[in-house]
């Protein structure tokens, strides 16, 4: 531990937030029983052997003008995996540190496993396993046909010899599955406590920061959805992947919600065979459920996951509700935007759904963050509660504003070429973002106000 002094902390596992004292309840957050030791180094210089491109820590002396500081991108390594890649903003950067969290069995170990291979044979690689025996590790290469890949195996759970292994090495990238099975000297407290991932993480990163060596982390989800000591991973990682699934179906999809090197939303498309992980790469319509007849409370949305359009299905249940008080729920689409643009339809539409019960769900498992959603979900809401179902060659977006305005949102242009192209005939479409040559094969039906958006439905329902 380079002889830095240490002193002990308290770090609360639901906020990330220090304390000198132990509490039981955190003085930030106010969660109960979340504190826990740890220790933080006085700051370090970084070793040398940093590179261009992640040689701004701490440490180096005085001011330096920026213009000398070099800050080119560092050359990346592309894993040859595009869906991942891609989410990576163009590959693995020298000296970055990645973190994938996901539920247990999403595949995270098959997909890293997958991504170390397709490198092995051009840089060193490691892959720490403190989670599966080397056989375990070994069966899943074979059954992935990867068996013959060069890469180093490393059964190990403590961060010190890990380290201490890789500086002998010196592997381009490692990866060590999972970053909750670690534990390092420095600490009392058990493997897996907030303190021990906390403090095994910040090892890694200042190994990754002082040798070049990119590394990947592995991490749970807990129940709640939140990465085992959450936030303070977060901090301290340059890019942040989530691995996400519908329970029980095949297609997978990685999704970057921080990236130091990279745009973040972008989107990652596999699908889980029997052989692995597949790049889905024309993912625009695989969301988009294929029902015979068009049927009441169904609307396709032309949603853009960062740099790429994808057709997706917003669906809506309303019933009377039996409750005083009637439910909302919203699946893959931010619930209180729902109860938000539920009062607006009530303001602006005059369509009251206050004795009703209001589910809306996005097919296939996505999550889709936009304000784009906004008008399909209202327009969803609506054709349910009439029993009237939607052309189903009509695909819709926009953002509706709390003056029952309907406003444009980044891409129209491009989700429209998209759903021209998966057959699209109809779209109804804020003002802002119909093309002024308009798209060839596909009715624009332009609003600027909700109540007109409600009549261009009814019209083609
Ligand atoms: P795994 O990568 O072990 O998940 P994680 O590391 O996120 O816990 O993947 C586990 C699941 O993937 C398991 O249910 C089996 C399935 N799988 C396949 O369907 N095909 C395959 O080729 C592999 C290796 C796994
Ligand atoms: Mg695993």
């Amino acid at each position: 531990m380079a002889g830095a002094r240490a002193r002990t902390v308290y770090v609360c596992s639901a906020c990330g937030a220090e304390s000198p004292k132990w509490a039981g309840r955190c003085p930030e957050c106010g969660a109960w029983n979340t504190l826990g030791e740890t220790t933080v180094q006085a700051a370090a210089p970084p070793r040398g052997g940093a590179r261009a491109g992640y040689a701004g820590a701490a440490g180096r002396g005085g001011p330096v003008r920026l213009s000398e500081v070099h800050g080119g991108e560092a050359e990346r390594l592309a894993t040859g995996i595009d869906e991942l890649d891609r989410v990576l903003g163009g590959g693995l950067v020298p000296g970055s540190v990645v973190l994938l969290g996901g539920d247990p069995g999403v595949g995270k170990s098959t997909l890293l496993l997958q991504a170390t291979a397709a490198v092995a044979d051009r840089v060193g690689t490691h892959y720490v396993t403190g989670e599966e025996s080397p056989e375990q590790v070994a069966l899943r290469a074979a059954r992935l046909g990867l068996a013959g890949a060069p890469l180093a195996l490393l059964a190990e759970t403590a961060v010190e010899r890990i380290v201490a292994e890789a500086e002998r090495a010196r592997p381009a990238v490692m990866v060590v599955d999972s970053v909750q099975t670690l534990w390092t000297e420095a600490l009392q407290s058990a493997p897996g406590s907030v303190a021990q991932v906390r403090e095994s993480a910040a090892h890694l990163t200042r190994f990754a920061k002082a040798s070049g060596t990119t590394v990947l982390l592995v991490g749970h989800v807990t129940k709640e959805g939140t990465l085992a000591g959450p936030r303070v991973l977060e901090h301290m990682v340059d890019t942040v992947l989530y691995f996400e699934g519908e329970p029980g179906g095949r297609l997978r999809m990685v999704r970057a919600v921080k990236n130091r090197y990279g745009a973040v939303n972008e989107l990652g498309v596999f699908a889980m065979t029997d052989r692995g992980l597949r790049a889905v790469g024309n993912p625009s319509a695989i969301f988009l459920s294929r029902h015979g007849d068009a049927v009441p409370g169904s609307v396709v949305m032309a949603a853009l996951e960062g740099t790429r359009p994808l057709l997706v299905e917003v669906q809506a249940l309303v019933d009377r509700s039996p409750l005083a008080n009637p439910r909302r729920l919203a699946q893959g689409l931010d619930g209180a935007r729902l109860a938000m643009l539920l009062a607006v339809l009530h303001r602006h539409g005059g369509v009251a759904l206050l004795d009703q019960d209001v589910y809306v769900n996005v097919v296939g498992g996505v999550r889709v963050a936009e304000t784009a959603a906004d008008l399909p979900v209202v327009l969803a809401a609506l054709s349910s509660f009439r029993g009237r179902p939607l052309p189903r060659e009509l695909v819709v977006f926009g953002e509706v504003g709390l003056a029952g305005e309907v406003r444009p949102v980044p891409g129209g242009e491009q989700r429209l070429r998209e759903a021209a192209r998966q057959g699209f005939r109809h779209a109804i479409v804020p003002r802002g973002n119909a093309p002024k040559g308009g798209i060839e094969g596909l009715a624009l039906h332009v609003v600027t106000r909700l109540q007109e958006a409600l009549e261009a439905a009814a019209a083609l329902a």
